[in-house]
């Protein structure tokens, strides 16, 4: 009864927006399931995340092609005022478009003209940004009904009218005392809101929520991890989960967040979820006496009704490295050895490319698609990887370097298909990484609790040593055949974290990278036949779509995200929003990247020891945001170019929140103002070492 009335007060709130279609732009368009569904009869609209529930990210559309590919040009643009990463995939209806940007908040446009619609402002408080890993992202929105859904990196799940932006409702997905974030794009299917969370390098417990579309009313919600068995299992699942853990992993969330990928499929009923890493990282810390600890670094397929638990597939048993398995799935029909198979794709950050019967989890294949030396093969008979001797780094003596990185072979960068060439196209990389065992390791609520050292991973402190190093750090556009499982070809770019991938039926793929260039290839070779220059970083996955029979190219971009947060090359942080197509004539603003300015530096005074001290505690505590070895990526203050009355009131911006509302986070809990004073011994001492000499 309850919900009949709910339905109808919804209804008569759907009535009760009618006049939003008279608002400025094209009119408001339902979107069902049955019209995501039957995506490819309405090839104009990218209706949901991966265009189709398959994830394929093919756009049928085939007016620009590898003959007139030549004659791109900006259409329209758009600024985003956050200045920061920009990860989103674009949502498209009937000539309207729906983007998110940095801190979650939501804008509209004319798809045709550009023409802003409206914005809604996720309200995020910026020390919430504390919280996130990996920069204060979003990756896109999800359109059911007449609403628009987006996760704010504050937990939080709204809907909001497609046709005027306000908030139809609100509703708070986390326990606010765990520092849980939101990054991904939600899932609309089935009348159902699905959304999961990231937060695992602090310490939290992974799960996805299912939403009822219209209320909000919570429906299911799956863990992916056990929580303290004293207080008994949710379900058959975790109990059975709980076997292969140890210790008290508990009272470190124990990580298995779902923060990208979750993938519905129509034909099984189920939700496909990409499960990530373990918190700590490091499984010694997590899970004393070993064990898989499920359903880390998994596949779980879920049924879409109850969110009841029905298979998994978990590549990295007992993750150690930070190898999530939440990395794209894509649902593909494949003919293997002659049967057709339904399977899923995926590359996550371990770097095996994997093919998975979808229907009951078996695996079929699975191939490195990046080295790998934590591994020397998959065993086919139990599924299992084949680990190296000593890739766990058991001994803290030893530190131990290993391929791929917690950056991953490949990371949440949208992959593409094309049914042309049945290949699957995506942002492959080589970062290597050194683990070693923090012997010291105490957990602190709300900070990073990795378990592992990062300074013995971090960059050289000598720029020319710098400078030999990042050439080292590969990447490229990887076309891959999924039933042969191997490579058929690939495009090598200047460096590793380029941009999500879209295949067109012009026989094209697109794909940005991190220096700002934004490309089209030839989807059978991987030649270059089209780019142009964006001024800042594309890694957000590109879309197309058709308004009045014409065809174009769109994709978000602004630098940040956890690379550029991280890694030094300065890029400029615009966010904006490009539409491409044929004979466009718009030009961007040059760029407004000023040369750095470096102030008045003072004498370092403390001693060597201290600055040392400073070193550790700053690769701990600040790398993530003002950049490994204090060499920021651009984003965030570099610290070595601090003005004189930074350092003059050092103590209160670090301990005290004195910046607080600016999104400094205060470290007053965990160090001492000897210790800040220690940091900024550091910080001046890496200036002086890193400074231009005149
Ligand atoms: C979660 C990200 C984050 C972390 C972690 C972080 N900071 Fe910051 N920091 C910021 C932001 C955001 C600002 C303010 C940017 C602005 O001015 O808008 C800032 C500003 C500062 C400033 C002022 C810089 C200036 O020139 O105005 C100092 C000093 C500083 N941080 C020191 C530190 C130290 C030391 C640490 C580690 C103990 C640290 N920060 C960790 C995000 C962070």
């Amino acid at each position: 009864m309850k919900s009949r009335l709910l339905r109808t007060a919804a209804l008569l709130s759907a009535l009760a927006a009618i006049p939003a279609l008279s608002q400025d732009g094209p009119p408001v368009t339902e979107v069902t399931g049955d019209r995501i569904v039957n995506a490819d009869q309405e090839p104009g609209n990218w209706l949901s995340h991966g265009r189709t529930y398959s994830e394929q990210r093919y756009s049928p559309l085939d007016q620009i092609t590898t003959d007139n590919v030549g004659e791109l040009g900006l259409g329209w643009f758009a600024d985003l005022p956050e200045r920061r990463g920009i990860e989103a995939t674009p949502i498209v209806v009937d000539g309207r478009m729906y983007v998110s940007s940095a801190w979650s908040n939501v804008y509209a446009f004319d798809a045709k003209t550009g023409e802003p619609l409206w914005s809604w402002d996720a309200g995020v408080p910026k020390i919430k940004g504390k919280d996130a890993c990996c920069d204060v992202v979003n990756r896109g929105v999800a359109a059911w009904g007449n609403n628009i859904y987006v996760a704010t990196i504050d937990g939080r799940l709204v809907a909001l009218d497609a046709g005027t932006g306000e908030t139809v409702w609100d509703k708070n997905t986390i326990d606010p005392d765990w520092p849980y974030t939101i990054t991904g794009a939600p899932r609309a299917a089935d009348g159902k809101i699905v959304i999961g969370n990231a937060g695992a390098e602090l310490g939290v417990r992974g799960y996805v929520t299912a939403y009822d579309a219209e209320t909000g009313d919570q429906l299911w919600r799956f863990y992916t991890v056990p929580g303290d068995p004293s207080k008994g299992f949710e379900n058959a699942a975790m109990e059975m989960a709980a076997e292969t853990w140890t210790g008290e992993w508990w009272k470190y969330g124990g990580g298995g967040t779902v923060w990208d990928s979750i993938v519905y499929d129509p034909e099984q009923d189920y939700f496909y979820l990409g499960v990530g890493n373990g918190a700590p990282w490091n499984r010694d810390i997590r899970s004393p006496d070993g064990g898989d600890n499920l359903f880390l670094s998994s596949i779980v397929a879920v049924k879409a009704d109850t969110g009841e638990y029905v298979w998994h597939y978990q590549g990295t048993p007992g993750d150690t490295w930070d190898f999530t398995a939440t990395q794209q799935i894509m649902m593909l029909d494949l003919e293997i050895d002659g049967e057709m198979r339904k399977t899923l794709v995926q590359a996550p950050k371990n770097g095996f490319f994997y093919v998975i019967d979808r229907t009951n989890g078996e695996l079929i294949s699975a191939n490195g698609y990046v080295p790998q030396t934590w591994t020397s093969g998959i065993d086919m008979e139990t599924g299992r990887p084949i680990e190296t001797e000593g890739a766990r780094y058991p001994n803290p003596d030893e530190p131990t370097l290993v391929f791929p990185s917690p950056f991953g072979g490949h990371n949440w960068h949208p992959m593409a298909y094309s049914p042309q060439t049945n290949l699957v196209y995506f942002s492959a990389q080589e970062i290597p990484f050194v683990f070693r065992k923090d012997t010291e390791f105490e957990f602190a609520q709300g900070r990073w609790n990795l378990g592992t050292r990062f300074e013995y991973s971090s960059l050289p402190e000598d720029p020319a040593e710098v400078a030999k190093l990042l050439p080292l750090l590969k990447g490229r556009l990887l076309a891959w055949d999924p039933v042969k499982n191997e490579e058929a070809f690939h495009v090598e770019h200047p460096g590793p974290w380029n941009g999500g991938v879209l295949a067109t039926a012009g026989g094209l793929v697109f794909q940005g990278t991190p220096g700002g260039e934004f490309a089209a290839y030839d989807a059978a070779n991987g030649d270059k036949l089209w780019s142009t220059q964006t001024n800042t970083g594309v890694v957000a996955g590109p879309v197309s779509y058709a308004v009045d029979g014409e065809q174009y190219i769109a994709v978000t971009v602004g630098w940040g995200t956890v690379f550029g947060l991280i890694v030094p090359g300065a890029q400029e942080p615009r966010s904006r929003v490009l539409v491409f197509r044929i004979g466009g004539e718009e030009t961007l603003p040059a760029s407004e990247m000023a040369a750095a300015e470096w102030p008045e530096l003072e004498e370092v005074s403390a001693s060597a020891e201290a600055i040392a001290h400073g070193k550790s505690l700053y690769l701990t505590q600040c790398f993530m945001c003002h950049g490994d070895a204090a060499m920021s990526g651009g984003v965030l203050p570099d610290l070595r170019m601090a003005q004189p009355e930074v350092h003059a009131i050092w103590n209160e911006i670090v301990l005290d929140g004195g910046f607080n509302e600016k999104g400094m986070p205060s470290f007053g809990d965990v160090m001492s103002p000897d210790d800040a004073q220690a940091i900024r011994q550091y910080i001046l001492a890496r200036a002086h070492a890193t400074r231009p000499k005149d």
